[in-house]
């Protein structure tokens, strides 16, 4: 593939939109007549509504209605109708259709009203009596009631064990076995969720949401409301962040149809940033990992479990432990992942689902048995550096690890760190460095795409995919006008509208890859189409070239071998009398992709300072090198994994969501409280990609970068406040209380 494009710096190109106002949110479409929802919370988190009084709210002149399980309208009757396309099994929770309550700040009425302001303000009104009952929301005494979770679909299961862990556990010259406990976390976007629903005259509904898929959102509302596809649309062109938050569609979705088919109005509901912490938040995650090893590092057993919460309704779980089936070479492994049914809204997926709080662990437990053999962490890594997937038993499509390592290491200046712990003081504070691998996977899934070029030389191309603020739209813009051989400002790609060809939910850290792959597939397609038209114009320069023998380029088709031969796209669609022609394709992994596994690789390295005297941190300094194929934008990329290596800051000294078990409720559901890194918190960062050739993980020779740049970083945080103070602490956030 030749490169006009791809792999180059490029700004984004939504940038200017973003920056000037004009790219509309969820709850900035404009509609006329609109009017404003505003959801009331309930403030206990187990028990029944016995008596909901909305008198006085419906009473005020211009209060429209009051939704609430009373009066709203009874919805689909199964659950698979609420089942969204990642929905873990279980009863998905259906707002407003009984009594119940199963978590604390469940949605139990809906204000409707001619503005804001008022809805706000009919909602004080509103008296709610529960009759509450007891909660369980403290994951560690529930810990005994562990059990398996049923298989979440797509969901890579617990592997079997391997070897013979117990007896390789008995032989282990060295060994460490410890519990490592990390808290809920709640995503926190810029955007909290809202969603505009546009009602027209004929009762066609165009929702403006905030989503990550727009088409899991739209047969959702399809199946619960039980109309179809034509007469609702989703759209969703940008996304103020999500991390996941937004894979599973939301009650601001759910409540404005509703409230629109009822009222036969146009309605805008939104979420307060208190009411952004009453849904799928990251889960309380108990771990124990146990390492065995020989006198010289060699890792000869492996053990790690997890116990993670999940709500009474569904059976959230997400992949913890399974890293540690791979990551490391070792014949003896032994795997297991539980759940405790918690009264607590179901949790979901965040940023590097799993793999964040798993790779803690492991990676934490890999230092801790560096420092039992008094070995260089890193080279305690590269001993027992896997060549193999051992949980496929498949060679890997690329795995640049090593040189993550190598890298990684020297920008960091690795080799002249101290391995002695407390030994480095300047001043008041400690110094220490520390070091962690990342992993996640590569996949792709199966996606569509359209290309439409017309005869002014402009090309559309476009897939009902999400751009969160990765940088999908610059992205499918490169490869659009690489492929296609135009320059980058004839190239519009459009995205977030249920319409558009098919795309799975936007996450994983898939999207490159699979949407990629279907404007691939769409570009070539419409590539045949305009040489097809070529060779049939008059006195035709391409009369008998064959798709091998041409190049697309500059606007242009030209005789690879004779480039003065050709013509341009313009000229060959306006003789052949088009003003558009199109082609939509889809994309799928192949047979041959699945015959390697597929994970994007990193190499952590992080300087903390911990003051002696108040137990503060900061990390002055992050390395974090990166092994993701090939890098399709080096500016979007390293955007990513700079926000992945705050949060992996943020997950490491400040993010907690604290549960009053008393209440079952979260407590700190503001930015006041929830602490989130700010730029006195992030100091030094540097990203290096790593070059990785990968012929076989897709056809872009991809890997996401979404997820990838978090992973790690708490673990590589943890080992260097060891290495700084000699104090391991195996619990997140690592506060100052717990280093005093
Ligand atoms: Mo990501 S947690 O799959 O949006």
């Amino acid at each position: 593939m030749t490169t006009m494009y791809i792999g180059k710096p490029t700004s984004r190109v939504d940038g200017r939109a973003k920056v000037t106002g004009t790219a509309r949110y969820a709850a900035e479409h404009r509609v006329s007549g609109l009017a404003f929802g505003w959801i009331v919370s309930s403030t206990v988190a187990r028990g029944r509504i016995v008596r909901i009084q909305t008198d006085a709210a419906s009473a005020l002149p211009g209060v429209l209605r009051v939704f609430t399980h009373e009066n709203a309208p009874r919805l689909a009757r199964f659950d698979r109708s609420y089942r969204d396309e990642i929905a873990p099994p279980g009863a998905p929770f259906r707002p407003l259709q009984d009594a119940e309550i199963r978590f604390s700040h469940q949605p139990v009425a809906l204000v409707v009203a001619e503005s804001l302001e008022l809805a706000r303000y009919a909602a004080s009104l509103i008296r709610v009596e529960y009759e509450s009952s007891p909660v369980a929301t403290d994951l560690e005494a529930q810990r005994p009631s562990a059990r398996a979770p049923k298989p979440r679909p797509g969901l890579s299961g617990v592997p079997d064990p391997r070897g013979d862990p117990d007896a390789a556990w008995e032989s282990a010259a060295v060994r460490v076995d410890a519990v490592y406990r990390a808290p809920p976390q709640h995503h926190n976007p810029m955007e909290s969720f809202a969603t505009t629903v546009f009602r027209r005259g004929d009762g066609r509904l165009t929702v403006y949401d905030k989503t990550q898929g727009v088409q899991n959102v739209q047969s959702y509302l399809c199946r619960v409301f039980g109309c179809s596809n034509s007469t609702l649309r989703v759209v969703s062109p940008f996304v103020g962040g999500a991390f996941g938050s937004g894979l599973r569609p939301q009650a601001t979705a759910y409540l404005a149809v509703l409230a629109a088919r009822e009222l036969e109005r146009s309605v805008r509901v939104s979420m307060t940033r208190q009411q952004m912490f009453s849904f799928g938040h990251r889960p309380a995650t108990w771990q124990r990992v146990a390492l065995g090893a020989t006198e010289d590092g060699c890792l000869i057993s492996i053990l790690h479990e997890a116990v993670a919460e999940t709500s009474r309704f569904e059976d959230y779980s997400e992949a913890v432990v399974f890293w540690s089936g791979l990551l490391y070479a070792c014949d003896n492994v032994q795997l297991d992942h539980k759940v405790v049914q918690l009264d607590v809204a179901t949790p979901g997926d965040m940023r590097a689902p799993g793999a964040a709080w798993g790779l803690f662990a492991l990676e934490s437990a890999m230092d801790e048995l560096a420092t039992k053999l008094d070995m260089d962490p890193l080279e305690l890594r590269l001993r027992n550096y896997s060549e193999r997937d051992s949980i496929e038993d498949l060679p890997f499509s690329s795995k640049a690890l090593r040189e993550c390592y190598r890298q990684g290491a020297d920008r960091f200046g690795w080799s002249r760190r101290n391995l002695q712990p407390r030994a480095t003081r300047a001043g008041d504070v400690f110094i220490g460095q520390g070091m962690a691998t990342g992993i996640w996977e590569a996949s792709q899934h199966p996606a569509a795409a359209r290309a439409e070029l017309s005869d002014d030389g402009e090309l559309l191309v476009s897939s009902a995919t999400a751009d969160i603020g990765t940088g999908t739209y610059t992205i499918m813009t490169q490869i659009a006008a690489e492929r296609m051989g135009l320059p980058l400002d004839k190239v519009t790609f459009l995205l977030g509208d249920s319409s558009f060809p098919r795309s799975p939910v936007e996450g994983g850290s898939w999207t490159a890859a699979t949407i990629g792959s279907a404007v691939l597939a769409a570009c070539d397609k419409l590539r045949k189409k305009l040489l097809r038209l070529a060779r049939k114009l008059p006195a035709s320069p391409l009369k008998h070239a064959t798709p091998d023998e041409v190049v697309f380029a500059d606007g242009w088709i030209r005789s690879a071998k004779d480039p003065a031969r050709g013509a341009s796209l313009i000229e060959i669609l306006r003789q052949s009398q088009f003003h558009r022609l199109e082609a939509e394709a889809g994309a799928k992994p192949s047979s041959k992709q699945k015959q390697y596994s597929r994970y994007a690789h990193s190499a952590v390295f992080a300087e903390v300072q911990v003051d002696a005297e108040l137990g503060t941190t900061v990390v002055t300094r992050v390395v974090s090198a990166v092994a993701a194929g090939r890098i399709l934008n080096p500016k979007t990329a390293r955007s990513q994994v700079l926000g992945g290596v705050v949060w992996g800051i943020g997950s490491a000294l400040e993010e907690e969501s604290v549960l009053d078990h008393g209440l079952g409720r979260f407590m700190n559901h503001s930015f006041a409280e929830y602490h989130v890194p700010v730029h006195a918190d992030v100091r030094e960062i540097e990203v290096i990609f790593v070059d990785e050739v990968d012929n076989f993980v897709n056809p872009l020779g991809a890997k996401g970068l979404g997820e990838i740049g978090i992973v790690g970083v708490a673990a590589a945080v943890a080992n260097a406040i060891y290495n700084a103070t000699g104090r391991r602490v195996r619990e997140l956030p690592i506060t100052p209380d717990k280093l005093l």
